[in-house]
């Protein structure tokens, strides 16, 4: 049962966003691309690594209302294939960042009956923070409430190809024949395998682009982008996002009511 006085207590603004929502039609999954924690820390003059250290109070903001909103899963893109890329520094920040994260969080996590899951190439990763991982992954591996999925080491088009890989070994040793391989199979070897797709995409610092992100299982999600940097994205980007997403119309590429799309002249979105 959602406790809307856990979330937002009346009279808050947060409340009359929350009071506007239909607690029947949350989305079941949300996926989020955390950006702009450079721009937020250089807007201040202050190095990078301080708009990451600040996107952290964000991510335990995000975590604990998706848990109460009682959601499915929320997936959240922490640092991505291509992320290699960036100064040693910043790397090695971030990787310390998320093991202080993990080691201050776990108790929290283990109380709300919070699921931890790395969805990436976990096994690239430097010993010592696939050590913390697995710690967390074990601790809460019981817990039935928010699946919360930390996109470490991820890339959509890799996550694609290691599906098509274990697939195809499969075949090879005859265990699986070509004709058998459809949507629900190649679903079940991704990361995200048991989950719900995300319903409700979100990305903060305005960028128009899904950046190798869930490449598969983002096809039918609705997107919302805001402005606003991820240090200052906080519950309330949060419930407005889930309000544009209720007043979205989901058509799967259908028509919605007996033609009603049709009828209003908006079959020009022909695939959508
Ligand atoms: C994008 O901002 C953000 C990241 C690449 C990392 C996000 C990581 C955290 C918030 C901290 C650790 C995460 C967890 C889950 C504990 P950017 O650096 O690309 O910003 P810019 O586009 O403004 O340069």
């Amino acid at each position: 049962m959602i406790d809307k006085d856990r979330l937002a207590p009346t009279g808050t603004s947060e409340r009359s966003l929350l009071d506007s929502i239909d607690l029947a039609r949350l989305p079941r999954h949300v996926a989020i691309i955390m950006d702009g924690n450079g721009r937020w820390a250089k807007q201040r003059g202050w190095p990078r690594v301080a708009g990451h250290r600040a996107g952290i109070e964000s991510v335990r903001e995000a975590v604990e209302t998706c848990a109460r909103l009682e959601l499915d899963a929320l997936t959240l893109y922490a640092f991505s294939v291509e992320n290699w890329k960036r100064p040693r520094f910043e790397i090695v920040t971030l990787m310390s960042l998320l093991k202080e994260y993990l080691n201050k969080e776990l108790a929290n996590l283990l109380k709300n009956d919070i699921r931890f899951r790395v969805v990436g190439r976990m096994n690239e990763l430097d010993a010592s923070v696939q050590k913390e991982l697995a710690k967390g992954l074990a601790a809460t591996s019981s817990c039935r409430g928010l699946a919360f999925n930390i996109a470490l080491n991820y890339g959509g088009r890799t996550e694609i190809v290691d599906a098509c890989r274990s697939l195809a070994s499969d075949v090879a040793v005859g265990r699986l024949s070509p004709e058998q391989i459809d949507e629900e199979t190649l679903g079940s070897r991704l990361f995200t395998a048991g989950l719900p797709d995300p319903d409700l995409l979100i990305r903060t610092s305005g960028e128009m682009r899904v950046s190798n992100f869930l490449l598969w299982q983002i096809a039918y999600s609705e997107i919302w982008v805001t402005p606003t940097l991820w240090p200052d994205f906080r519950k309330i980007h949060l419930f407005e996002a889930i309000l544009a997403f209720q007043k979205r119309e989901r058509r799967y590429g259908g028509v919605i009511d007996g033609g009603r799309a049709e009828d209003s002249g908006e079959s020009g979105e022909a695939a959508g």
